[in-house]
């Protein structure tokens, strides 16, 4: 099958493929505290780290969602870690809620203070990232224009982990079972982790 993109044929693929190609994504469960102290906690899945020195990550929001508008007025936000004993609670916190209002409260979850930024994290997250905003990018097509994304991208200034995912000195992901997006309505986690060492002089990353 070929297609070019404005061309999908939807008698055989009634369904766009592309996040479920683009897929598994790690979910950025974003926290956020507006200038005016109005709290916001919501998944995001155009997510991912984009690199290590320093550690740095972006959240894609389709329109200037609460998340996105909050972290521009703040210069802040903070990524949980959505794991799978907390996707009920992860997907609750993506409803329509009105502006300001609280989806921790919503979701039965816990706010824990951030030390760098004056978001709240949240405490039954296996590890938070503390975030100051570096750039937004008001993303663009090819011929120029707005898509209607946002990419804000923030630098990682201290992470919060809770011990009993500290393993020999090394982050337990598969113990922690994160959770991933694909498409449609389907998820991932990791369950499991096999090693792969990179050739000779490839370095770590
Ligand atoms: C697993 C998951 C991933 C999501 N990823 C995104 C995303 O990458 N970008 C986006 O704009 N919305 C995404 N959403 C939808 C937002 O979470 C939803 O619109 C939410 O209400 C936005 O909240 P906010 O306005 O408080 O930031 C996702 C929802 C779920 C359940």
């Amino acid at each position: 099958m070929f297609y070019e993109t404005p061309h999908r044929d939807k008698t055989r693929l009634p369904h766009d493929p592309f996040k479920a190609i683009v897929a598994p994504r790690p979910i950025g469960w974003i926290s956020t505290r507006a200038l005016d102290g109005r709290i916001n906690l919501a998944p995001y899945s155009f997510f991912n780290g984009f690199c290590s020195a320093p550690p740095i990550v972006g959240f894609s929001s389709e329109g200037w969602k609460d998340s996105a508008t909050f972290a521009r007025e703040s210069g802040e936000f903070v990524a949980n870690l959505a794991t799978r004993d907390l996707r009920d609670p992860m997907n609750a916190t993506s409803a329509p809620l009105p502006r300001g209002a609280n989806e921790f409260d919503h979701a039965g979850l816990t706010m824990a203070e951030c030390r760098l930024v004056a978001a709240p994290r949240v405490a039954e997250s296996p590890a938070s990232l503390e975030c100051k905003v570096v750039e937004i990018v008001e993303i663009r097509t090819r011929s120029g224009s707005w898509s209607g994304s946002v990419l804000t991208i923030g630098e990682v200034v201290a992470f919060h982990i809770d011990e009993a995912y500290v393993r020999e000195g090394r982050f337990d992901t598969a113990g922690a079972h994160p959770l991933a997006r694909c498409g449609y309505q389907d998820y991932a986690a990791v369950e499991s982790l096999f090693a792969l060492a990179r050739p000779k002089g490839g370095g770590d990353i």
